[in-house]
């Protein structure tokens, strides 16, 4: 699918030449599966995550029947923490069941994801598969659960442990009975949450899109039983549009419906929204968010306690003395609908997507290589960053043509003017063409020069990152010019 020439080595090479993204702890040689976003970086996944949240929670329409949605709906947010009561992951499966099979080599100590032992390379030698070497020893597949253990509290005891989140969703599930019983909120509605997981990846990979602390932006969707395939629909489909919406290529984007094989054992339905990152091979996809129809799992999961599957049926799972091997908490989670005058334990749709991924996604989309002319018309290559204006980290950069004649004065007020409305830059130093470049490569979508001519006749020339066009206009109607551009 992949026909440009982005690759992972130049978006690693531009994020840390631009300080959009660095290896967490650089300083003592790093550490596997931990990244930190720099001044460009927390700008655009803060933008990456609000656009999610103004589609989700803080712009959606209650009066209106949203095109495909089969009714009108409730939708709010939720922060809940990272460390919950023990309880939490054995009632939900987690404690049991969140584990990837892994194999060792006894030789040379390496530990591989046992799906990943195709595409892995031995450590010893580079270009064999691990047990392709004549010493490799390789185990048995076996289990790790890649949860994050933890102790509250100053005892280290069993009684203390507790885990680091591996996804924000247990949170919502815990807190139905409290978002109903306060926000008014009725079925269908939605509780939208964003924050930092944890997942203690037997091998991270591919820069930010697989880390082992990484943030997730997840939506519980509760609605009636009968309603949830429908609901099930309408949530994959919009979803694809955001991303289309904000600059991914549709031919890069694929939704893949799981085989009934592949779902886990609660789900009534998963598809994954799917780009073409550019490490991966030509054809291939690898997974930005998944959609899953929950069926009524999770909320009888923290009701009844752990529950699995006995044909058709999910039964609670019991010990050798015929009680829930995980209890539940025991609290009613059912839902009484004075419309339909029935009770019932609301289904659940989840569109659960990785921030970092769709940063990640959104970067590589974005990254081109082209060649502009220089001052004196000759073309010079550039990297130019087309990230849509909402996602852009800086709006609109300010530049003084020259270090006199007023002109930083000039800009200086243009640039305070626009700072209370957007994140802007303003810059003195350096020829104005460097300075152009360094913008085209952190993704600003205008740059406004004051020049000679700006104290005559009160313009300045407003330049397009992607065109490199630029246009004369009034100093006082940059506000309104950028207002119209950077929302359109
Ligand atoms: N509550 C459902 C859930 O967590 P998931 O498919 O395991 O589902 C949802 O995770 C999304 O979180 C993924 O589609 C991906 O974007 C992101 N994600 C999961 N593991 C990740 C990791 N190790 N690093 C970065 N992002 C990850």
């Amino acid at each position: 699918m992949r026909q440009d020439n982005t690759t992972m080595e130049k978006i690693v090479a531009l994020s840390k030449r631009r300080g959009f993204i660095f290896q967490s702890s650089e300083i003592y040689g790093g550490i596997g599966g931990f990244w930190d976003y720099g001044p460009l970086g927390v700008e655009l996944k803060r933008n990456v995550k609000d656009a999610w949240w103004r589609d989700m929670v803080t712009g959606h329409d209650v009066t209106s029947v949203l095109p495909g949605a089969p009714s009108s709906f409730d939708m709010v947010g939720l922060d809940t923490t990272i460390i919950m009561h023990p309880q939490v992951w054995k009632a939900s499966g987690h404690l049991d069941l969140f584990y990837d099979m892994f194999v060792d080599c006894k030789t040379c100590k390496a530990r591989f994801r046992a799906d990943q032992v195709e595409s892995s390379q031995c450590p010893r030698k580079p270009s064999r598969r691990p047990g392709e070497h004549a010493d490799c020893d390789l185990t048995e597949p076996r289990e790790f659960n890649t949860m994050f253990k933890t102790y509250v509290g100053a005892l280290i005891d069993p009684e203390a442990e507790a885990y680091l989140r591996p996804e924000t969703a247990q949170g919502t599930f815990t807190n139905f009975k409290n978002i109903l019983s306060t926000s008014r909120v009725k079925v269908p509605f939605g509780i939208a949450q964003i924050g930092k997981s944890f997942r203690n990846e037997i091998t991270p990979r591919n820069f930010i899109f697989r880390s082992r602390e990484f943030e997730q932006m997840e939506m519980e969707f509760f609605c009636s039983p009968d309603s949830s395939q429908d609901w099930y629909t309408y949530w994959r489909d919009r979803r694809v549009a955001w991303y289309v919406s904000l600059g991914l290529k549709s031919e890069k984007l694929q939704l893949r419906e799981h085989g009934p094989d592949e779902r886990a054992h609660y789900s009534c339905g998963t598809a994954d929204i799917e780009y073409a990152f550019p490490f991966l091979a030509q054809g291939e996809f690898g997974e930005l968010e998944g959609v899953s129809h929950r069926g009524d799992f999770d909320l009888r999961s923290h009701m009844e306690g752990k529950l699995v599957r006995e044909g058709d049926e999910l039964v609670v799972e019991t010990d050798e003395h015929g009680q829930p091997k995980y209890p539940g908490s025991g609290k009613d989670l059912s839902y009484f609908d004075d419309v339909t005058q029935s009770k019932y334990v609301p289904h659940v749709i989840e569109p659960a997507a990785g921030a970092d991924r769709t940063t990640l996604a959104f970067l590589c989309e974005a990254y081109d290589e082209d060649a502009i002319p220089d001052e004196k018309g000759v073309p010079q290559e550039r990297v130019v960053l087309r990230l849509h204006p909402r996602l852009a980290p800086v709006k609109a950069a300010v530049f003084p043509l020259v270090k006199k004649d007023g002109q930083p004065e000039f800009a200086a007020e243009i640039y305070r003017d626009l700072l209370t409305r957007w994140n802007v830059f303003y810059d003195e130093k350096g020829s104005i063409g460097k300075r152009y470049r360094r913008q085209d490569e952190s993704g600003t979508p205008f740059c406004i020069t004051v020049d000679h001519q700006s104290s005559e006749d009160q313009t300045v020339t407003l330049r397009d990152r992607d065109s490199t066009k630029q246009e004369r206009v009034k100093a006082s109607e940059i506000q309104s010019i950028l207002e119209e551009r950077l929302n359109s």
